[in-house]
């Protein structure tokens, strides 16, 4: 049930404190006299009512809200501060079914798990719109991302930077091994639980799901959703076997769609107590999103088919709060892709010949560079940068934003 219950929760906290928060599950022992105790018997039957589950849980906040008021004090006497609960009991009748710790980030969450406690937090009221700079380097601290392809290249980057912003970032990929060690990498960095390894298949669905599931249990829910999985298999389209073709089609365009499908799951449900929170789904695209690219019309196929979707995503899942955006990123030549010894594209055009005239990896790279009008690839702090920007900007979305270094220009 920790898909169902513990977004509903997170959104209780983000509600009344503003901000992200974190949602770890407990024991169903004693509950303690501070807990917010919610009894969703009427809205589980068989069939267990979501927007009902949502319902209940606000009422019962607002029920709780008024008996943690100190005695006597009436309301418009002092300012109204805002209680948050820091545990949460979830009933069925007298039955305790399930109980969840909340904090502002997982250390925090975990150390009020295993203390008991329960003691409310305090909020003053909304805060004001500030137009300085000084918010910008907050804008995902504390919150919860999912970086798919997160092990590698453009993802690692992404995890790195959203975790050293304060973020707890889940690194989701096919490569476990790889996202593990970078978790731990992180996590000694940061010296918290910033990142969490998570194996995932971008183009199967029920690993999706699992991905999905996972992430409830142990933070809640989610913000922040990239989706950086992508591989390229270049070839002429009068050559490319379609299986190959079919493989790039299912990494870099049906599996987008299977991450939003899930995450934006998970957003709603948070959006059903937390109305005015907004979530970001990111699509790491491409300049070749943008224009075709020759001899390689898989990747270009599924990048512009993924600015449909992206597009399409952005118009439907705005009632829910979520902005869908997409990166453009250009060559990301210092990255495993282009620069791997082995099976790096600088070395495979080298010995294909692909660049005439080149006797080193250093002339490939510096063909390549000198197609950008700025004289270089696109780094991992380009792609931040454009990413911050995203999610700060909160009157946009269905965008697709170039990061080409002059390469690639709107039309
Ligand atoms: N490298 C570039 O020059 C460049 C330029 C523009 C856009 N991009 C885009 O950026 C994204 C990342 O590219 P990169 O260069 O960092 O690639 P990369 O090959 O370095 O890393 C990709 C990561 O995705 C993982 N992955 C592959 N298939 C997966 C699957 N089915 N499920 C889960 N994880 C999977 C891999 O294990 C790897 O860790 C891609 O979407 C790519 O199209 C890359």
């Amino acid at each position: 049930m920790d898909i169902f219950l513990a977004p509903l929760i997170r959104g209780i906290g983000i509600n009344v404190s503003g901000e992200s928060r974190v949602v770890v599950p407990g024991e169903t022992g004693a509950v303690p006299p501070q807990a917010l105790q919610v009894d969703l018997s009427a809205v589980w039957g068989e069939r267990f009512d979501e927007s009902g589950a949502a319902k209940v849980f606000q009422e019962s906040y607002t029920a709780w809200e008024f008996d943690m008021a100190p005695a006597g004090v009436e309301a418009a006497a002092a300012p109204h501060r805002k209680k948050q609960p820091t545990c949460v009991a979830v009933k069925r009748g007298q039955s305790i079914e399930a109980v969840y710790w909340i904090d502002e980030d997982l250390d925090k969450a975990e150390r009020r798990r295993l203390s008991q406690d329960a003691t409310p937090q305090e909020y003053a009221g909304s805060v004001k719109p500030d137009l300085s700079a000084r918010r910008r380097a907050e804008v995902v601290k504390n919150k919860i991302a999912l970086v798919t392809g997160g092990a590698q290249g453009f993802g690692a980057e992404i995890a790195r930077g959203l975790a050293g912003s304060g973020a707890t970032v889940f690194i989701a990929d096919l490569n476990q091994e790889g996202a593990q060690r970078l978790a731990d990498q992180i996590n000694r960095e940061e010296k918290r639980a910033a990142a969490i390894a998570a194996t995932a298949d971008v183009a199967d669905e029920a690993s999706m799901e699992e991905l999905c599931r996972t992430v409830a249990r142990r933070t809640g829910g989610l913000d922040i959703c990239i989706s950086s999985a992508g591989i390229v298999k270049a070839a002429s389209a009068l050559d490319q076997d379609l299986a190959a073709f079919n493989q790039v089609t299912a990494i870099n365009y049906t599996g987008f769609f299977l991450m939003v499908k899930h995450c934006a799951r998970l957003m709603r449900r948070q959006f059903w107590t937390a109305p005015e929170w907004k979530t970001d789904i990111i699509q790491i695209n491409s300049k070749s999103g943008l224009e075709g690219s020759n001899k390689n019309s898989a990747y270009a196929g599924g990048k512009f088919g993924s600015i449909g979707l992206v597009e399409s995503f952005a118009l439907e899942l705005i009632e829910y709060n979520i902005k869908v955006n997409a990166v453009c990123p250009g060559n990301f030549f210092d990255g495993p892709l282009w620069s791997d010894p082995e099976k790096g594209l600088f070395s495979q055009y080298l010995k294909t010949g692909k660049v005439p005239g080149a006797r080193t990896v250093g002339d490939v790279k510096a063909f390549y560079e000198a197609k950008v009008p700025m004289g270089r690839g696109c780094t991992g702090l380009d792609v931040m940068r454009t990413i911050y920007y995203i999610i700060e900007q909160a009157y946009e979305t269905g965008q697709a934003v170039p990061v080409t270094g002059g390469q690639v220009m709107l039309h």
